[in-house]
């Protein structure tokens, strides 16, 4: 996100310092390599690099002092207890008082917890020098994974939680050159804007869910019963694609983080802890549907199409394929996998049971039954007759919808997918 966020601010014109106190990764972004797969990012870092306005360096006393404005985009990652680690946010918010000459805005761009903002104020006023005067700022970022850029470029809002005219005003002009509703809050409305729209989303996918579970035991179609409920313009369709469930850094963890940071201020929210309830039994029940389907799982060789989060990015963390692939090995299944992005990241997390293939038939190749666990475009134009004729028995278990029931009938597979 912090990459994606100094790319675009370079591109809109604006002279961006990017800084990591990672010395290997800025070595390689002075290189010119992009250490995520993110669509049109490696060309717009490239572009803004050769024109000077995009930096990087480890040196965060000196990117302070060169600076107007400043902006957290560190990770917010989860303690064992669900609460969010605010450790890196104060250890940076340190940094950056000590550096500071003159005045200046520092922006919270992570995804932080109510009253965070409160914190970082406080912690600046300890650290700064006499006389220093700043601004602190909550702006959240809503952008996703594999299309980054565009949704920075062109988001559905921008949120600035502010606690002056200035900082408003200092804002306005960075975002200047993007066309979107602009929402000005106070700061602690601008965090909780951030963590109930994760947890929204979460919300309408676990609910989804459970009406692909309805839709299962009652013989209806999840996907006409989403097209249905989305036509509401009050509901909408979009969010409401069955699976098995959400993964990613985001949405799992800010889930947690919300009802953690609910339940200090004084409310269990319930409803969100049966969200992820709901997430989990996606998993738990895809993994059953494999073995109803293949009578025992021990010894069977299985093909595994995806393993990122989502597709168009190399992301791993949280992923559902890291729960089922683990649980499909522990059973004594011999996995046969491919991603088309992925793979160098999960051979970190699969060490031994899952067999790494250089493609989506090499991974069917004399297994049992094929399941698809991201829907990668190019997962959706398989040769089926090619599969069909690689694969020991025709037989397609679909997290994620892929395929349309009737096509994958009429060319003689068994196909199982989610609520229809
Ligand atoms: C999410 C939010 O969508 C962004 O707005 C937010 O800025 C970001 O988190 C963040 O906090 O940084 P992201 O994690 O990139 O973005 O991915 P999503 O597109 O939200 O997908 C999350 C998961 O939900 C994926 O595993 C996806 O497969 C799953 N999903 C999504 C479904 O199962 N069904 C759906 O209908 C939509």
């Amino acid at each position: 996100m912090g990459l994606v966020t100094g790319a675009c601010f370079a591109e809109l014109g604006h002279k961006v310092v990017c800084v990591d106190n990672d010395a290997s990764k800025i070595r390689s972004l002075k290189q010119l390599k992009i250490p995520i797969y993110e669509p049109g990012l490696e060309e717009l870092v490239k572009r803004n690099c050769r024109q000077r306005r995009l930096v990087f360096t480890t040196d965060i006393a000196r990117a302070v002092k060169g600076s107007t404005a400043v902006f957290i985009a560190i990770g917010t990652p989860p303690k064992e207890n669900g609460e969010a680690d605010l450790t890196g946010i104060e250890n940076v918010a340190r940094s950056i008082a000590r550096a500071m000459t003159s005045y200046r805005l520092i922006v919270e761009k992570s995804t932080v917890p109510v009253e965070t903002g409160r914190w970082v104020e406080r912690t600046i006023e300890i650290n700064k020098r006499k006389g220093v005067t700043f601004d602190v700022a909550s702006n959240p970022e809503f952008l996703r994974e594999g299309q980054a850029i565009k949704d920075f470029m062109q988001p559905d809002r921008i949120v600035l939680g502010v606690g002056s005219k200035k900082a408003e005003k200092l804002l306005k002009e960075i975002y200047a050159g993007i066309k979107a509703d602009i929402l000005v809050t106070d700061i602690k409305s601008a965090e909780l804007i951030k963590h109930a729209s994760n947890s929204f989303l979460a919300l309408k996918i676990s609910f989804i869910n459970a009406v692909a579970k309805i839709c299962e035991l009652a013989g209806a179609d999840v996907e006409r019963v989403a097209e249905g409920v989305g036509l509401d313009k009050r509901i909408g369709r979009s969010f409401l694609d069955a699976g098995i469930g959400f993964g990613g850094f985001c949405l799992p963890k800010d889930l947690e983080a919300f009802v953690n940071i609910s339940r200090q201020l004084g409310y269990s929210f319930d409803l969100l802890k049966e969200v992820k309830r709901i997430n989990e039994f996606q998993k738990e029940d895809f993994v059953k549907k494999i073995e109803s389907n293949l009578w025992n799982i021990k010894d069977k060789t299985i093909a595994i199409l995806g393993l990122a989060f989502k597709p168009d990015t190399d992301d791993m963390r949280f992923a559902p394929s890291i729960d089922i692939v683990n649980t499909l090995v522990r059973h004594g299944a011999h996995v046969r996998a491919y991603d088309p992005q992925a793979m160098t990241r999960a051979k970190k997390i699969f060490l031994s049971g899952v067999k790494f293939c250089s493609g989506p038939y090499e991974a069917a190749r004399s297994s049992d039954c094929l399941i698809i666990i991201t829907e990668w475009n190019e997962f959706k134009e398989l040769d089926l007759k090619k599969l069909k004729k690689l694969l020991k028995q025709p037989l397609i278990i679909d997290g994620r919808n892929t395929y349309s029931p009737e096509a994958l009938k009429s060319h003689g597979f068994k196909y199982v997918s989610i609520g229809r």
